[in-house]
């Protein structure tokens, strides 16, 4: 942990307007400077920063803080991360309290030298290297290096003077500090988002058993936590909004040659929840691209399912036969080229589900549709119905049969057969198609959870669809005037506008002014309903 007096000391030393004028044109303005803000998009400057007051606040979108928090939101840092940014703006030297991090990674540090220093003794691992493909430079921006014998690793601490404990403590050692735990392999430092090295795999040229070994997890590595090449990418992904994310090391690495810099990996598992938080905060479009064997393809199943059901947008890319990104970058395919072909994470996840059964086998089929029922029931309320639509269309099946019992979010007649609310108003429309033409305006199938099919096809004017006949052929659904018609749709359009302002409010593909300018425009809409008034169904789906 850094140490609180030397936050303060920084603090003290740190001069608001001179931090963020590395980010935007300051305007002096009377005692304080304004510009145009950089967390919204404006013509006309309302961000204000205090020199006196040492804060900045934007009177647009209501942004304010400190330098601190400037820099976690511009950066998209963390608090500590934050800290040594600004130290290192500032040039200065951050003490850290004892037991922690400072003297433990500044020994990564030494033993990274060593390693490096070895490779370049090392002809075989040098060559080894170079005959996949990779450039000095690429060699030198991921630090590779080589870990020798035991011995030379075990004299190399002695000369050293590395304390034991801390070696076995940082994972160099192993538990009982008898070997260490990388012996003649390449090595990848494995670095912090801030780009301090937390720990090491190592890469057998020798065709040890264990191809990669990695350090296991440490007081300050956690590998279900931790995107190897993340401190490269990091920026490229924030300004691409996009991340792929692969398996290995060397796809991190031959990608990043060939010039796609937003790529990270996992470290050996699989994509886990721990990783959310990070992705949520670069809040990029995630793009998995993962080996096309069986092992890849479940990895990115898996991965898709937990990606798609937490509202990221993004998909996967499969690569040719037997085929990792490293290879195809070795083989000298056009990347770019490669990753427009990504399939969409619901795409993805409906086909590969369905591949493991065949759906013309009865049986098998019904087990396909149990399985995407369990996985409808786990969406939330907001995608079940995009999602179960798609299944049914791919699997040729109504989609009630993938009906899963919703919980309180959602409108309470679901569980009944039939929405009478919605049903009413299909039979009006059915019976007076003269209002179908106003109706329209406000009303879109989408807007209903129960009769959407019944709902278009009376505007296809499809009089012969099943579903929509045994609605009109019910005695106890009755046909609405006018009035009661109209406040029948305001009714289900107030709960639907909510629920879309949800919907954007965590939609990855609008931006944060689009976000705005449609949040706008929904409350517009709630409060004319409430008002009793009907409103235009122009916001897009
Ligand atoms: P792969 O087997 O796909 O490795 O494992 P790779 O990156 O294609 O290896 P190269 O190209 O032959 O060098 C992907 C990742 O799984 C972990 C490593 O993190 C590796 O990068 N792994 C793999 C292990 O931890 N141990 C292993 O024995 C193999
Ligand atoms: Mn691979």
């Amino acid at each position: 942990m850094i140490k609180p007096e030397s936050i303060e000391n920084l603090k003290s030393l740190i001069d608001i307007a001179d931090v963020i004028g590395n980010y935007v044109q300051l305007k002096k303005q009377g005692s304080n400077f304004v510009a145009l803000c950089p967390f919204h998009s404006e013509k006309t400057p309302s961000f204000v920063v205090s020199p006196s007051k040492q804060i900045y606040h934007c009177f647009g979108c209501g942004a304010s803080g400190d330098a601190i928090k400037f820099i976690m939101e511009i950066e998209k840092l963390t608090y500590p991360e934050a800290i040594e940014k600004l130290a290192s703006m500032y040039n200065f030297k951050l003490e850290y309290t004892k037991g922690n991090s400072f003297v433990h990674i500044d020994l990564l540090e030494r033993v990274n030298s060593f390693y490096i220093s070895n490779l370049y003794k090392n002809q075989n691992a040098l060559n080894y290297l170079k005959q996949r493909g990779l450039f000095d430079s690429t060699i030198e921006k991921f630090q590779l290096g080589y870990a020798p014998s035991s011995q030379e690793q075990f004299k190399f601490f002695k000369d050293a003077n590395l304390n034991k404990k801390d070696l076995i403590e940082l994972g160099v050692l192993n538990d009982s500090g008898e070997y260490p735990r990388l012996i003649e392999r390449i090595t990848f430092p494995i670095f912090s988002q801030s780009g301090k090295i937390i720990a090491f795999g190592g890469r057998t040229i020798t065709n040890h058993p264990a191809k990669y070994i990695n350090f296991t997890n440490t007081k300050i590595f956690n590998k279900s936590k931790t995107f190897y090449g993340l401190n490269f990418a990091r920026e490229h992904i924030l300004r691409s909004k996009r991340i792929i994310i692969t398996e290995g090391y060397m796809d991190v690495i031959m990608l990043h040659q060939a010039g796609i810099q937003n790529a990270v990996a996992t470290l050996g598992t699989a994509l886990t929840r721990e990783h959310l938080p990070i992705l949520r905060k670069l809040n990029p479009k995630v793009t998995l691209s993962y080996d096309s064997d069986t092992a890849g393809i479940n990895a990115a199943l898996k991965a898709s399912k937990l990606l798609y059901k937490e509202y990221f947008d993004g998909g996967v890319i499969l690569f040719g036969e037997g085929e990792d990104p490293a290879d195809a970058v070795a083989k000298g395919k056009n990347i770019e080229e490669i990753l427009k072909n990504e399939i969409k994470f619901a795409d993805f996840i409906i086909e590969y589900m369905t591949k493991k059964y065949d759906l013309k086998n009865p049986v098998e089929k019904k087990q396909a549709i149990d399985e995407f029922r369990n996985y409808i029931n786990e969406l939330p309320d907001i995608l079940k119905d995009d999602f179960s639509i798609k299944v049914s269309q791919y699997l040729q099946i109504p989609p009630n049969i993938l009906k899963v019992r919703t919980n309180h979010m959602q409108n309470l007649n679901l569980n009944k057969k039939i929405d009478v609310a919605e049903a009413s108003i299909v039979k009006t429309l059915y019976e007076n198609p003269n209002l179908m033409d106003e109706i329209i305006e406000y009303l879109s199938p989408q807007m209903f959870n129960t009769h959407f099919e019944e709902l278009d096809a009376v505007y296809k004017e499809d009089f012969e669809n099943p579903k929509l006949l045994e609605i009109v052929l019910r005695d106890d659904i009755k046909s609405l005037d006018i009035k009661t018609l109209k406040n029948q749709i305001r009714k289900l359009l107030i709960p639907y506008y909510q629920k879309k302002m949800l919907e954007i409010k965590y939609s990855k593909t609008l931006n944060n002014e689009e976000k705005m300018h449609y949040l706008k425009k929904i409350n517009l809409k709630l409060l004319k309903l409430k008002k009793g008034e009907l409103v235009e169904s122009d916001i897009p789906v």
